[in-house]
């Protein structure tokens, strides 16, 4: 009896063993795999960057003059190599983050000003596909944050909002503030997210762009709320089926 005992737990012990290696080794396959993505991104930057610089010579007319519609073409390319190098930057950030926590580097900034800083840098995106982004504030404040991150997770929430905006559409985007907190509330009209999707948008690499044909990581939302998680704040979500989704920037004071 208490040798069958005995025996029954060696094999526990044996498999639980066994099951524990297979662990590591799949977390070792995981973590190449990151360094690998990692890796290749940051390659790929180097000539996206190259690119981006080219454009910008071009379009000053450096090597010869342009005609209307070339400059229109050049502009087109110049605003799709905006978001790859976007794109390029979640990832590498995202991967990064993996290594080490967050370091934040708070400095006391105008929430406002930061909020028109990032409206400027994603217009052309907007402008590409004949979109608006209104803004409208009724309080500026401002908040100890890391400005680099905040323009980050800002940029993140636009373009998601621009990529579910159809060409000629508008996101509206608005901050408020009261005692303690600070609100950035940024909205899309049209398109909702269903209620049971909600729970996973901030989930490591769940993006629904296959579904709709576009380029997605799921990296995005992943990446923006482990920033607010940092600096102590939140993102809510409030999606009206069919109507308009609000995303909600949280940050205390
Ligand atoms: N404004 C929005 N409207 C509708 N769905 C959204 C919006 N923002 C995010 N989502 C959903 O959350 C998912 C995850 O977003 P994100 O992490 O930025 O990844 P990605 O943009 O690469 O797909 C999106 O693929 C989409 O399904
Ligand atoms: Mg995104």
């Amino acid at each position: 009896m208490i040798e069958s005992i005995v025996d029954r737990e060696n094999m526990i012990n044996e498999y639980q063993n066994d099951l524990n290696k297979k662990i590591e080794a799949l977390k070792e396959i995981e973590q190449l795999k990151e360094d690998f993505v990692a890796t290749l991104t940051h390659d790929l930057k180097v000539p996206i960057i190259a690119e981006k610089n080219m454009l910008q010579f071009l379009l000053e007319s450096r090597f010869d003059e342009l005609t209307e519609r070339q400059r229109e073409v050049i502009v087109r390319i110049q605003n799709s190599n905006k978001e790859l190098i976007e794109l390029v930057e979640i990832i590498l950030e995202t991967y990064k983050l993996n290594e080490t926590n967050i370091i934040l580097n708070k400095e006391r900034i105008d929430v406002n000003n930061v909020v028109e800083t990032v409206i400027d840098e994603m217009r052309p995106i907007a402008d590409a596909n004949a979109q608006k982004i209104n803004f409208s504030s009724e309080y500026d404040d401002f908040i100890n944050a890391d400005k680099f991150y905040i323009k980050r997770v800002l940029k993140n929430i636009i373009l998601n909002g621009l990529s579910f905006t159809e060409s000629g559409g508008t996101i509206d985007i608005e901050t408020e503030s009261d005692v303690n907190t600070v609100k950035i509330k940024i909205t899309n009209y049209g398109k909702s997210i269903d209620e049971n999707e909600i729970e996973h948008i901030f989930d490591k690499y769940y993006s629904s762009a296959k579904k709709f044909r576009k380029i997605g990581t799921g990296l995005g939302l992943y990446l923006s709320n482990k920033i607010i998680d940092a600096h102590k704040g939140k993102i809510e979500v409030v999606s009206e089926k069919d109507s308009k989704t609000t995303f909600i920037v949280l940050l205390n004071k």
